[in-house]
C-alpha cells in the first residue's frame, strides 16, 4: 500500500516536470532588467550624462527654484539693512499677531526653549539648575528692551552658549516664539497703560477671593525646588555633568534590571 502510493506520486512527479520547467522559463523570460538598470541618477553618484561627471547638478544661476523666493527678507531673517550699512533689528512682528500665533508660540515655547530659559522664562531650566550656563532671563531690563526681532535672530543663529533652533523651527514659528516671549515679558510687567481702555483691572487678590482660592494665588511665581529623580545622583563620572553642583538630597531612582547598575562613587 504504502509503496503503491509512493509509486504515484513519483509517476505524478515526472509527469509534471515539463509543465513546471515551461513555467519557469516563461517567469524568467518575462522578467527583464530594465525596472533594475533605468537610466536615473542615484543621489551623491557618478553620471556619464554631465560633462563635469556629477550625479547630483548644482542650482542654476541666477534662477530660484519654486517654493524658494524669500521675497521677505525680513520676515526670513529678522533684520533690515540699515541706513548706515550695518544690519539693524526690528521691534515688528511681520504678521499680525493672533491668538492662535500665541498659542502656538507657547506650544513651541515650552518644547524648545523651556530646558534652559524655563516656562515663566527667568532662565533657570532644568538644565542650568543641572550646570549649564545660566541662560538669559526674559524679564531683566535688557531683554524687555530688546527689539521683538532680536529673538528671530538668536532662534535663527544661536547666541553665546546657546545652540541656534534654526532646524527645529520654521521661521513663521520662531516668530511665533518670538511674541510669546514679549506675552511672558507683558505677564509679568505691565502696566495701568498697558491696558485698553474701558476694560476693567482687578488685583489677583480680588480675583481670589471671588473664586474662593487661597490667597497665595497672588503670590509671585516661583519654580518648584530641584529635588527631582536623577538618573545617577551622585555620579559624577556617568550621566551628571562634572561640572553640575553636587545634590546629596536628591532622591535614586531604581534602575531597571536590564540596565548595569552604576558604578559607587567614591
Ligand atoms: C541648551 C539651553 C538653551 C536652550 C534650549 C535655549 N536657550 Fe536661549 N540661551 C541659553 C543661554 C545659555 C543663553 C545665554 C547665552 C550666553 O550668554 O552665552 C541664552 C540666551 C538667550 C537669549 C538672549 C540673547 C541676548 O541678547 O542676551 C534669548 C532671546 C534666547 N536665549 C532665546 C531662546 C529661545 C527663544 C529658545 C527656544 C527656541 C532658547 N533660547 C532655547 C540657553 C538656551
Amino acid at each position: 500500500m504504502q509503496a503503491n502510493r509512493l509509486n504515484l506520486t513519483g509517476k505524478m512527479l515526472r509527469r509534471a516536470t515539463p509543465a513546471v520547467g515551461l513555467a519557469a522559463l516563461l517567469l524568467v523570460a518575462g522578467c527583464r532588467q530594465d525596472m533594475q538598470d533605468q537610466p536615473k541618477l542615484i543621489p551623491q553618484r557618478g553620471s556619464e550624462m554631465f560633462a563635469d561627471h556629477r550625479g547630483a547638478r548644482p542650482q542654476v544661476l541666477n534662477t530660484v527654484a519654486r517654493g524658494q523666493l524669500r521675497e521677505d527678507s525680513y520676515f526670513y531673517t529678522g533684520v533690515i539693512q540699515g541706513a548706515n550699512g550695518y544690519r539693524e533689528e526690528q521691534d515688528l512682528m511681520p504678521f499680525p499677531v493672533t491668538m492662535e500665533v500665541l498659542k502656538r508660540g507657547q506650544e513651541r515655547f515650552n518644547i524648545y526653549c523651556t530646558p534652559c530659559h524655563s516656562r515663566v522664562g527667568n532662565g533657570l531650566g532644568e538644565i542650568v539648575e543641572r550646570g549649564y550656563k545660566p541662560a538669559a532671563n526674559f524679564h531683566d531690563q535688557v531683554r524687555r528692551a530688546q527689539p521683538v526681532s532680536h529673538y528671530f535672530y538668536v532662534m535663527t543663529h544661536g547666541y553665546g552658549a546657546m545652540p541656534d533652533y534654526s532646524a527645529q523651527l520654521a521661521p513663521v514659528d520662531r516668530w511665533a516664539v518670538a511674541a510669546y516671549i514679549r506675552a511672558l515679558q507683558l505677564s509679568q510687567a505691565a502696566t495701568l497703560q498697558d491696558v485698553p481702555a474701558g476694560v476693567q483691572v482687578k488685583s489677583l487678590s480680588e480675583v481670589a477671593a471671588e473664586h474662593n482660592l487661597p490667597a497665595s494665588y497672588a503670590q509671585p511665581w516661583a519654580l518648584p525646588s530641584a529635588t527631582r529623580a536623577q538618573a545617577y545622583p551622585n555620579d559624577t563620572k556617568q550621566g551628571t555633568p562634572a561640572m553640575a553642583p553636587a545634590r546629596p538630597a536628591d532622591p535614586k531612582i531604581s534602575i531597571p534590571a536590564s540596565k548595569p547598575a552604576p558604578v559607587a562613587a567614591k
